[in-house]
């Protein structure tokens, strides 16, 4: 049995998760969740977005499966007071990922035969660096009328970044990792980035490096999708580059994704908590879904996960039973009884 911390966060939140375990289950995996209240209704609850007890509970189990959480200008930032605090960062994701110890995320972003039309080969793992870049919250206003950011890049969290980049494209027989940046224009930071991903991928035959200014990577992302195959990039270009992948393919809905470190891996979707559908019972629950593969991944349930996969592909390719995102008419839970039902045969 495992034992898994999960998150079921704000918004649309606790409608995938159910989702998810419920795939989970259809594919005979035990895991015993222990619910970790974050963001709106542990505030609701305690007063405290991200309460000491969620922190330990997930640095204990060491691994997470994560919902989106509201994490807007509404709910501000985030200040955690527990363990050596105060810490004060600027949304309640960064808090998550900084206090576990989670310096990458990897959203593997995958087309999908029939659904996603000229997009259905595009097969790319973006790789973003998510301790520092322009979201360390750095912010400040010297004068009314003037607001300034920071933007941090170092040597040694490239890296770690580039490092982990290479042993996972080398571990999936991968092969060209491109670096993103605009050292064009930020010559000093993301000239930094640009120059210390090249040594560490040059280093490492047989993997090849490219570069390429964020500007057009996300024109030949579009253009050329088949160009692209790993991404190394600095936290605010993943960010937005994977929100960009995840549309081409079909839908934000779609495009799982891992934060992982030395001592936990947190499993999470590219989308946010999607407000502006939350409660109606239609939203997507694929990149959910696919989020808990890459856990069971990490679980050593390698079976079970492509399985899951595999279930997605089938029900996905036969476009009948689709949530409104994807231009159908169907409920979470019918896309979720679909995809339970596929497991049987695949
Ligand atoms: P969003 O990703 O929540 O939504 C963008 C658009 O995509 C909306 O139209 C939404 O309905 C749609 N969408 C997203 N996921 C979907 C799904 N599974 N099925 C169907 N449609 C889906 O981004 P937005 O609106 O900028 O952010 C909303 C809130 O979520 C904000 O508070 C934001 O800070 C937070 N957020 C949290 C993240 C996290 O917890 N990792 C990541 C991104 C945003
Ligand atoms: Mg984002």
């Amino acid at each position: 049995m495992h034992e898994v911390a999960v998150i079921p966060g704000d918004g649309i939140g606790p409608e995938i998760t159910e989702a998810a375990q419920r795939v989970v289950e259809a594919a005979g995996v035990a895991i015993r969740w222990h619910e970790v209240q974050a963001g709106e209704a542990a505030r609701a609850t305690s007063g405290e977005a991200l309460p000491g007890a969620a922190l330990a509970t997930i640095r204990r189990l060491r691994v997470a499966l994560k919902a989106p959480l509201l994490a807007g200008r509404r709910t501000g930032g985030i200040t955690v007071t527990n363990e050596g605090g105060p810490r004060r960062y600027p949304s309640i994701n960064s808090a998550l990922r900084r206090e576990l110890g989670l310096f990458v995320n990897v959203r593997p972003v995958r087309g999908f035969a029939t659904l996603s039309g000229a997009y259905a080969a595009m097969d790319v793992i973006i790789f973003r660096e998510i301790t520092e870049d322009i979201y360390i919250g750095e912010e400040r206003e010297p004068e009314p009328g003037c607001a300034e950011a920071v933007k941090r890049i170092t040597r040694a969290a490239t890296e770690r970044l580039a490092r982990f980049a290479c042993e996972y494209a080398l571990g999936r027989g991968r092969r060209l990792i491109t670096a993103v940046h605009k050292a064009n224009v930020l010559h000093l930071t993301d000239g930094l980035f640009l120059e210390t991903v090249r040594r560490v991928v040059e280093a490492r035959p047989p993997l090849e490096f490219s570069e390429e200014a964020v500007d057009a990577a996300c024109y030949r992302l579009v253009k050329e999708p088949q160009r692209f195959d790993v991404l190394a990039c600095p936290n605010q270009y993943g960010d937005i580059l994977s929100d960009l992948a995840a549309g081409l393919v079909g839908s934000l809905g779609l495009a799982p994704g891992a934060n992982l470190g030395a001592e936990a891996a947190m499993f999470e979707p590219v989308h946010g908590a999607a407000p502006d559908i939350a409660g109606r019972g239609i939203a997507n629950p694929v990149a959910m879904v696919l989020s808990a593969v890459l856990l069971l991944e990490h679980l050593g349930e390698g079976a079970a996960a492509a399985r899951i996969r595999r279930a997605v592909e089938a029900v996905l390719a036969r476009g009948r039973v689709l949530t409104p995102d994807l231009g159908g008419s169907a409920t979470t839970d019918e896309l979720t009884a679909a995809l339970c039902a596929a497991l049987q045969s695949v």
